[in-house]
């Protein structure tokens, strides 16, 4: 049963989850703290006999979640040739078996949330809204494939989604291939296999059909280089890093018709203003959520923050009190704030990091920070501003630098130049500056006076320009359109 209480709707008519309190998360514990899941291949072939890993907590190396099995590239190349289009139910049909699917999500929340609690490190507040936003996609792409009437598919997909977000970007980016009549051949990401797995077998139980749908757990650089490189490929839906999907781009050009679509979501140097006339509270509290939610492994999380001078050092203290109320624990607890990064490689290169820049550290984390995960205190450092970072640090640090009000418009161009364009923050309560940061930026998703994080389906579309990403914007209207083949008949009566 769907653990979640009661739903409400919101003003699109999707279902929202109302919080999960401490009663129904001592449920949970009591009955997902001891599940193993073992996560294999699902194609239509038989893999034979294969090696399998270990999956381990990245918040507890003593919680042993179980096991997953990797595809390799022959799997990959027999999963394509055994790939077929879904035409046998047209639009409505396939719109009331993805619908069937996000009921079965619903229904199955429990599970999930600990898979994503326990795989992924996602704390409670995550994980309720991946499931939510996943359950949103399922039912908006399948609502959108019916008013748009979807019915002239590209062929077969190739799916590659990324750790951060292992059930609702997986999802959204299987939802848009599918309602829109596509062949799907999905590789997650390695580290998160069992969430997508669990899923997957959800789209088969509401009738997906297993020529539809194929799932090839595997490393990146074998299997997910075999799939994107394919020239049986009709078109690839990645999320991921700038740099993976600049390779994807090169095998595409090389081996897939010209006219295969590649849809890639990616990175970002995502920034945030606040000047003098922001409401101090609120900009603090946003810039907290915006920067270290989701341990700071949200593509749209808050890099690098500008301070207006005159209230940097009062805002800095407010930030450093705001901080030292976190709690960085496991998640498997309901009042954890910040969870852990999802590997040692994570943990190595982003403390590499902190240390590196030591010296420039203003706000550090008092409180205690756990050690038998991949745990990351949250740290803010100060800087120059965007031309001083060099690459996206995929966690829990927030950079910092002051400005005068006279050099805004070079702060605009600084960002537009760094090539970036995914989100930015703006707290201001001068109407003429936001106005004109607004239609000045070359960004794809402007936050004024909020946080610039949780992007959500159907009212807010999300992706970025430039190396951020490719467009359309996920859940919005225009996504589907690269999914499916657009022709004019003109007929001469
Ligand atoms: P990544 O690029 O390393 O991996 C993403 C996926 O690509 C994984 O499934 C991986 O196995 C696969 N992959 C890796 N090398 C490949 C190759 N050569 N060919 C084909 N597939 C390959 O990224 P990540 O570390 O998993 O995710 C974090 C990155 O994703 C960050 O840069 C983040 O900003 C970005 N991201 C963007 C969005 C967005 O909507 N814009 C959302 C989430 C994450
Ligand atoms: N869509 C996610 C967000 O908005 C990445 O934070």
């Amino acid at each position: 049963e769907a653990i979640f209480g009661e739903h409400r709707k919101n003003s699109k008519g999707f279902d929202l989850f109302q919080p999960i309190d401490q009663d129904a998360f001592n449920e949970l514990r009591y009955h997902f703290s001891n599940t193993q899941w073992h996560a294999t291949p699902l194609v239509n072939h038989d893999v034979g006999h294969k090696q399998s890993f270990d999956v381990v907590n990245p918040a507890n190396h003593n919680d042993a979640i179980g096991s997953v099995v990797f595809a390799d590239e022959s799997d990959v190349l027999r999963a394509i040739d055994s790939a077929r289009i879904w035409k046998e139910h047209g639009v409505r049909s396939r719109g009331v078996i993805l619908n069937r699917a996000a009921d079965l999500l619903e229904q199955n929340s429990g599970e999930i949330f600990a898979i994503l609690c326990r795989e992924a490190g996602k704390n409670a507040f995550d994980a309720v809204a991946e499931i939510r936003e996943a359950v949103d996609f399922l039912r908006y792409y399948a609502a959108e494939a019916i008013s748009q009437k979807a019915s002239k598919p590209c062929g077969i997909f190739a799916c590659v989604s990324p750790w951060n977000f292992p059930l609702a970007i997986f999802i959204g980016q299987v939802a848009a291939a599918l309602a829109s009549g596509n062949a799907v051949v999905a590789k997650p990401a390695e580290t998160t296999t069992i969430s997508a797995w669990f899923a997957s077998k959800l789209l088969y139980q509401a009738g997906v059909p297993r020529e539809v749908f194929q799932l090839v757990p595997g490393e990146g650089a074998t299997v997910g280089n075999t799939l994107t490189a394919s020239p049986k490929i009709d078109g690839v839906c990645f999320t991921g890093s700038t740099l993976t999907a600049q390779r994807i781009n090169r095998n595409m050009a090389e081996h897939c018709a010209p006219d295969a679509p590649l849809i890639a979501e990616t990175g970002g140097l995502n920034c945030m203003i606040v000047d003098s006339t922001a409401l101090l509270e609120q900009a603090v509290k946003d810039v907290v959520r915006s920067a270290f939610q989701s341990a700071g492994q949200r593509c749209s999380a808050l890099r690098m923050l500008y301070i207006q001078e005159d209230i940097y050092a009062s805002f800095l203290s407010m930030l450093s009190g705001a901080i030292n109320e976190l709690k960085v624990a496991d998640p498997w607890h309901l009042d954890t704030d910040i969870g852990p990064v999802i590997s040692e490689q994570a943990l190595n290169t982003i403390s590499t990091y902190i240390n590196d820049n030591a010296d420039n550290i203003v706000v550090s984390f008092e409180g205690e920070v756990p050690n038998d995960g991949y745990f990351i205190p949250p740290t803010v450092i100060e800087t120059t501003g965007i031309d001083a970072l060099e690459t996206e640090i995929f966690g829990p640090v927030l950079h910092v630098a002051k400005f005068k009000a006279k050099h805004i418009g070079q702060i605009v161009e600084r960002v537009n130049a760094s090539g970036y364009g995914l989100t930015f923050g703006i707290h201001s309560r001068i109407d003429s500056r936001v106005e004109k940061l607004v239609s000045s930026l070359n960004v794809g998703n402007i936050y004024v006076n909020r946080d610039q994080v949780g992007a959500i389906v159907g009212s807010q579309p999300f992706g970025g320009e430039n190396l951020s990403g490719t467009g359309p914007k996920a859940g919005g209207p225009h996504y589907l359109s690269k999914f499916i083949k657009s022709e004019s008949t003109m007929l001469n009566l």
